[in-house]
This record gives structure tokens, C-alpha cells and sequence, in this order.
């Protein structure tokens, strides 16, 4: 190259990067000290929400007058978020407007279900409804920064967060990923309706060791970039504009301090432009992770490419110190302070700082009777119908009807965990729902047992509110009185599960069946001999073994959020036909976890579900789930057939079309969500026996048959090779067309 070659080069890249950069951060970047920009990297919260972590922020209203707080979280309103505004705009050297996050995971006041209940609609479209109206009435309480959508893949039930999160599949969680960002942020981060969001947990944060939260993980770099990334990739392709780094170490480097991860992947090879915020005081839980004080840690995490310290003020305390000692320089604490900038000027701030801060909009905006329709309709869609009995769903509106379970006359549980900007008074027990929705039945209420008889699970678990309280009665006093009403009955109708704080943050469980009180219920029910209906509620994959063997019917419910007992209702009346499909796998029993249906082969697979020497196997147990991923009945019944490809051979980079017949063979209408895997059959790297690669939800009247199409692109034959390549390699694939992962119609094509 000659020498006129590299300047024009050099001028170029110059150019390109000025081009990038933003005028007005720039112009301020020009007159801030190295504490203002110090300042900007420091995020705390006041108090008044939740606290995740032992400490909390102090002397906040100082700190910020001080220029030493560049953004705000868990406070809202506009009042309160005025008051904070001014001191930023009115009281700091440079005016620098403040930036306000709060925790919006399944809706603002409107509180739709958890998000593990709204994947199980495999409906994008509702998603992302869902994400506006959080953003409606979340902006109009002043907030325009979402630590929302969780994204982290999870395989081992026994983790909280699975109920924060859309399930195990990358497909599935990077098409939720994108409608969730798209709809927060909607395509004008400046208008007063949307909010920045944050993806979250970068990275692998699902796959905590044993299911333990904040616990190490340890993967394969192929494993990371096939099945854990993509739905953090979704996101920033969508265009998020922030990231939040994971309480977990990666590789031994905890993502707050991972450069890797921060600067080399997030960055250079993800090309994401926002900024990163660590989680809840995780830069200084690196202290305990082992890797130096408070000085060292924060370091770390900045020069890997941390922009933003949440809560813990290592970044504030300590990196001034570390600049005069040369330990990180001046460019580095400028470009972290950019991308905060740069955020807070996208959401158009600089123009107005009080663009959220209208007193009009809470009254107007949240809340709105709208939107309980969508957190209604939202809650009918998430629910499973895991199993049918004798037809005993649909219920007669004027049916005799036994409603037992704790759960089943209560609000403090229905919104499910994560949800701190909700209020559970506004909630809809399921008693109420079934009076609104069957005026005529006859509907006696008992008890039946305590969500659990466990005194200290109980303690563990009313950490947010009691949610979870001992009966005075006896167990076996509560027993009969059940058992009594459900005798006088046609029906019974059991709301069984966990209380809401028996899954969530720090709520890891070994055992994960329906706890032992309500299992003694349910078996007591179960013997009167009269039909007996299940409504199962729970934020992760049970073991329900010994209930899917009984002659019961079961609903998936969740946590169904504010409009629980109507949405409850409205299905076990059949207003609505359920569709929900399970985005998880359910395990015959925890032995098998972690569990997820894009297994390998192996070497050595086991034919059949018979026992043989030699073959991968358990002596004590089925290598198949009790429930597959995908799987969730209908009160109709529809049957495939006839499974075409539009081609049998394709070139690289061309797109496949398939086609399936498919029937409402029963007596309702109802929808379907129709789903493709794909099986690679030979490959340079060990493929899955099958991995999800489309799906389409579909409504057929009954009596009625549809063809279906699904479109296969080119892409979606691609994998990361060894080399981490994304590569589609020439051969022979399989694919699967069904309703749920052990789908059985199966159609080949070769890729030339
Ligand atoms: C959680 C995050 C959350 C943060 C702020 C942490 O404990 O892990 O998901 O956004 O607290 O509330």
C-alpha cells in the first residue's frame, strides 16, 4: 500500500467515525471534567421499589447535585421523577438531564402474565402489544428505560428466572426478543409513548450450574453461539439500545469484567452501538468472585467495556483514582460516557429533559380499560391445557361447582413474580372471575389446604408481601371442609401451584412438584370420585407426574397477572378454546434436568424407550420429558397430513417452502400453532436431532381444513461451525411438521 493509500485510509475512517459520532454529545463531551463524565456512569435508585441486593443507593438528592448520578431507577411518577429532573437540569454544572429505568418485565400497571406465560402464545404480534402498553403507561409515570426483555435461554427448571424468561429455544426466544425491543421502543425512541429497552442478562446467565441463581456457568463456545446468544443477537439487531451484563462468570470472567464478551463480541463482532449497564451491584460482586478490591473489579469491568455501574458506586468511588494512577485512561471513561449520552440524546432528552414528565398522562394513560382487555385476552392465550379427561372441559355455565385451593380465592399471587410496578389489589381472584363469567353456576368455595404447610418456605417466600399464609385451621381440618363442598358438587375445579415468590430472582428450587399440602389435596379430591379439574399455577416446568396420571383435567395457567379470574374463567367456560404451547420442556422428574428438545444423538442412542445395556439411558427413568417441548392440547382436535416441500434440492442461499394439510377434526373452533424442526443430517459438527426453525399460529373452525405454509430460509439451515463460522454445509435435511417437537410428518430435501 503507498504511503497516499493509508492517509486517505486513515481520513476515511476518520471521517466515518466523526460521521457516527453525535454533534451536540460531542460538543458536551468537550467541556465535561473527567468526575462529570465519572458521574454519568453512576446509576442508582432511591428506594421505594424493589431492592434486589442488600445495599441501596444513600444521599441520592446530593449525589445528583453533585453531578455524580447519570441515571435513576425504581421511582416513578411525575412528580417524584420531576423533583429528580430538576436537581440534574437546574442544579449540575452542565445541566445534564437524567435518564430513568425502571424494571417493566410483563407490564407497567397493567400487569399481563409472566413472561414464560406469554411465550407460551407463540403470538409475536400479542407481544408486542403487550411491550406497548408497558411503554404507555411506563412513560407516562416518567420512565423512558426498561430493564426489559430477559432473554436468557433456560434448560433447568430449577432456576427462579425461568419464569422471567421465553423458555429454552433460540428460535422462539429471538423472534420474542425482537417483537418485545420493537415494541418498547416502537421506531421513535423520542416520541413520549416508547422507552429504551435493555436486553438482559448478557450472557449465559440461564445456564447457572444446577439451576442455582448467581451461580458460575461453564460452556462451550459452540454451545453459547447455537443455542444461548441468538436471542441476545435478535435484540441488538432489532436495535436495542441497551445491554445489561449477567451476574455470572463466563469462561471464569465474570460478564461485568469479561472483555471478551463486552468488547470483543457485543461490539466488534455484534456491532451494538448502545450502551452497557451492569446488573444489581454485580461490579462489586466481583470482589467475591474472587478477582482483586473494589478498585481492581471496577476497572476490570470498565476497561472490558462496562459503561454503566448499577447501584454498587465502584465506577463512582474508585475510577478517578485509577485514572491518576494510570490504570484506566481518559478515553475509555469518555466512550463509556458517550454511549450514556448518546442514549439520553436518542431519547430526545437534550431537547426537552421533562419530555416524560407530564402531569396529565398517568390518569389518561395507565391503566386504560383497553388495556385490561389485552391483559385479558394476553392471559387466555398464555394458559396450557396440558390434559383433558372424559371431556370434562368446556364447564356449563350453570354448572354445580366445588372451586377449592388457596389460590383460587386470592390476589397477592396472580401477578406472578417481577412484577413491582403492579398493584395485586387491582387483580381478579379466580372466584370472582367465575362469578363474572358464569353468572348462573352454583359455585361453593373451600380452602383445601395451604399453598404449603412449610413454615420457613413460607417465610423464604413473603419477601415481597404475604403472599403465603398458614391457615389457623389444621391441614386435615381444611382437608375435610374440601373434600365436603367438593362431595355437593358435579365438579370440582383445584387451583393448585406456587405461590408467586416460589419462583423469580433467588427462588432456585431442587424440588419442583406441586408442593405436598395441595398433592394430599388433590388425591383427597381425586377420591370423592367426582370429575376433577386442575388449574395448575407455577412461573417454571413442575413435575406433575402423579397428577398427569390421575383422571383429571390440567390448565397451565402461570401467573396469569391482573385480569387473572376472568382469563381463567373464560377458559374453563370455553369463551376461549386454549392454544398455548409450552416453550419449555417438562421433565418426568428432576433427575433428567437439564432437559430441552434439541438433544444430540449421541454415539449411542436408546431405539426405543426400553432399557438396554450400553445405550445412552437411565436405569430409573424415560430418557423422554413428561411433556416435549411444544406440546399444549386444545379442546378440539386436529390432525396433519400430507407434508409437501416446494423443492427437494436447493442452491445455498435460496429459501424453501413447505406445505401441511391440516384439519379441525373436533367439535370447537379453535387455533393451532403449527410448528417446523429441522434435522441436518450429516454435518462438520454433531447436529441436534431436531431444532425449531418456524411456526405459524392458526385458526380453524371446526369441521374446517387449512393448507399451511412455513418458509424455510437460507438462513435458517445455518449453524456455527468449529470456527465459529455461520455456516449452511451441503446435505441432506430432514424436516418435521407438527404440534409439538416429537412432530411426525416428515418431508427431505438436499441443500447442493
Ligand atoms: C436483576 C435485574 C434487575 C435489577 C434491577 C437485579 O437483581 O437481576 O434483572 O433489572 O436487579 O432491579
Amino acid at each position: 500500500m503507498t504511503y497516499s493509500s493509508v492517509v486517505v485510509l486513515y481520513f476515511l475512517s476518520f471521517f466515518t467515525q466523526a460521521q457516527n459520532t453525535i454533534p451536540e454529545v460531542e460538543a458536551l463531551l468537550s467541556k465535561m471534567t473527567i468526575e462529570e463524565k465519572i458521574g454519568q456512569l453512576n446509576l442508582v435508585t432511591p428506594g421505594g421499589g424493589i431492592a434486589t441486593g442488600s445495599v441501596v443507593s444513600s444521599n441520592v438528592e446530593e449525589k445528583i447535585k453533585a453531578g455524580q448520578v447519570g441515571g435513576l431507577f425504581g421511582i416513578a411518577t411525575p412528580e417524584r421523577i420531576k423533583k429528580a429532573q430538576d436537581f440534574a437540569v437546574n442544579k449540575t454544572r452542565l445541566g445534564i438531564p437524567l435518564i430513568f429505568g425502571s424494571d417493566i418485565i410483563h407490564g407497567y400497571k397493567t400487569t399481563f402474565p409472566i413472561p414464560l406465560g406469554l411465550a407460551a402464545s407463540w403470538d409475536m404480534e400479542l407481544l408486542k402489544r403487550t411491550a406497548q402498553i408497558a411503554a404507555l403507561e411506563a412513560t407516562a409515570d416518567g420512565i423512558n428505560w426498561n430493564f426489559s426483555p430477559m432473554v436468557d435461554i433456560s434448560r433447568d427448571p430449577r432456576w427462579g428466572r425461568t419464569a422471567e424468561g421465553a423458555g429454552e429455544d433460540p428460535y422462539l426466544g429471538s423472534a420474542i426478543a425482537k417483537a418485545m425491543v420493537m415494541g418498547y421502543q416502537g421506531d421513535d425512541l423520542t416520541a413520549e409513548n416508547t422507552m429504551m429497552a435493555c436486553v438482559k442478562h448478557m450472557a449465559l446467565y440461564g445456564a447457572s450450574e444446577a439451576g442455582r441463581d448467581y451461580n458460575s456457568v461453564d460452556m462451550s463456545k459452540i454451545r453459547m453461539y447455537n443455542d444461548y446468544f441468538p436471542p441476545y443477537k435478535a435484540a441488538i439487531d432489532a436495535g436495542v439500545g441497551s445491554v445489561m451484563t449477567s451476574f455470572n462468570d463466563i469462561d471464569g470472567i465474570p460478564a461485568s469484567g469479561n472483555k471478551w464478551l463486552l468488547t470483543d463480541l457485543l461490539r466488534n463482532q455484534w456491532n451494538f452501538k448502545g450502551f452497557v449497564v451492569s446488573d444489581y451491584t454485580s461490579v462489586n460482586e466481583m470482589i467475591a468472585h474472587g478477582l482483586g478490591d473494589l478498585q481492581a473489579v471496577s476497572a476490570l469491568a470498565l476497561n472490558a467495556g462496562l459503561d454503566m455501574d448499577m447501584v454498587g458506586e465502584g465506577f463512582l468511588t474508585t475510577l478517578k483514582k485509577s485514572y491518576d494512577e494510570g490504570k484506566v485512561s481518559e478515553a475509555q471513561i469518555t466512550n463509556a460516557c458517550r454511549r450514556i449520552l448518546e442514549a439520553k440524546y436518542k431519547l430526545g432528552l437534550f431537547d426537552d429533559p421533562y419530555r416524560y414528565i407530564d402531569q396529565k398522562r398517568p390518569a389518561k394513560d395507565i391503566l386504560r380499560p383497553e388495556h385490561r382487555k389485552i391483559a385479558r385476552e394476553a392471559a387466555t392465550k398464555s394458559f396450557v391445557l396440558l390434559k383433558k379427561h372424559n371431556n370434562t372441559l368446556p364447564l356449563k355455565k350453570d354448572a354445580n361447582i366445588a372451586l377449592i385451593g388457596d389460590l383460587a380465592n386470592d390476589k397477592t399471587n396472580m401477578l406472578g413474580t417481577w412484577a413491582p410496578t403492579g398493584d395485586f389489589k387491582l387483580s381478579i381472584p379466580i372466584l370472582e372471575g367465575f362469578k363474572n363469567v358464569a353468572p348462573n353456576a352454583k359455585i361453593s368455595y373451600a380452602k383445601g389446604a395451604n399453598i404449603t404447610n412449610d413454615s420457613i418456605m413460607a417465610k423464604n417466600v413473603n419477601v415481597f408481601g404475604t403472599t403465603v399464609v398458614l391457615d389457623k385451621r389444621s391441614p386435615e381440618e381444611l382437608l375435610a371442609e374440601a373434600v365436603a363442598v367438593a362431595k355437593k358438587a358435579d365438579v370440582v375445579v383445584a387451583v393448585v401451584g406456587e405461590a408467586k415468590e416460589m419462583s423469580g430472582e433467588s427462588s432456585s428450587k431442587t424440588k419442583i412438584q406441586i408442593p405436598d399440602s395441595q398433592k394430599q389435596l388433590i388425591r383427597a379430591l381425586v377420591a370423592t370420585g367426582k370429575p376433577v379439574v386442575l388449574v395448575l399455577m407455577s412461573g417454571r416446568p413442575l413435575v406433575i407426574e402423579e397428577e398427569m396420571g390421575l383422571p383429571v383435567s390440567i390448565l397451565q395457567v402461570w401467573f396469569p397477572g391482573v385480569e387473572a379470574g376472568n382469563a381463567i374463567a373464560d377458559v374453563i367456560f370455553g369463551n376461549y378454546n386454549p392454544a398455548g404451547k409450552l416453550t419449555a420442556t417438562w421433565p418426568v422428574n428432576v433427575g433428567q434436568i437439564p432437559i430441552y428438545h434439541s438433544i444430540k444423538n449421541t454415539g449411542r442412542p436408546q431405539p426405543t424407550e426400553t432399557f438396554l445395556k450400553f445405550k445412552s439411558s437411565y436405569l430409573d427413568a424415560p430418557n423422554a420429558p413428561l411433556l416435549p417441548f411444544g406440546y399444549g392440547l386444545s379442546y378440539t382436535d386436529f390432525e396433519y397430513t400430507d407434508l409437501k416441500v416446494s423443492k427437494t434440492e436447493i442452491a445455498q442461499n435460496e429459501a424453501l417452502s413447505l406445505s401441511v394439510t391440516l384439519k379441525n377434526t373436533g367439535n370447537y373452533d379453535g387455533e393451532e400453532v403449527v410448528q417446523l424442526y429441522l434435522r441436518d443430517v450429516v454435518r462438520s459438527i454433531t447436529p441436534p436431532n431436531r431444532v425449531l426453525k418456524g411456526f405459524k399460529k392458526v385458526f380453524l373452525k371446526k369441521g374446517e381444513t387449512k393448507t399451511v405454509t412455513l418458509d424455510l430460509k437460507a438462513e435458517d439451515l445455518k449453524f456455527y461451525n468449529a470456527n465459529l463460522e455461520f455456516v449452511a454445509e451441503p446435505g441432506d435435511f430432514e424436516v418435521f411438521v407438527g404440534t409439538n417437537s416429537n412432530a411426525t410428518q416428515k418431508a427431505s430435501f438436499t441443500l447442493k
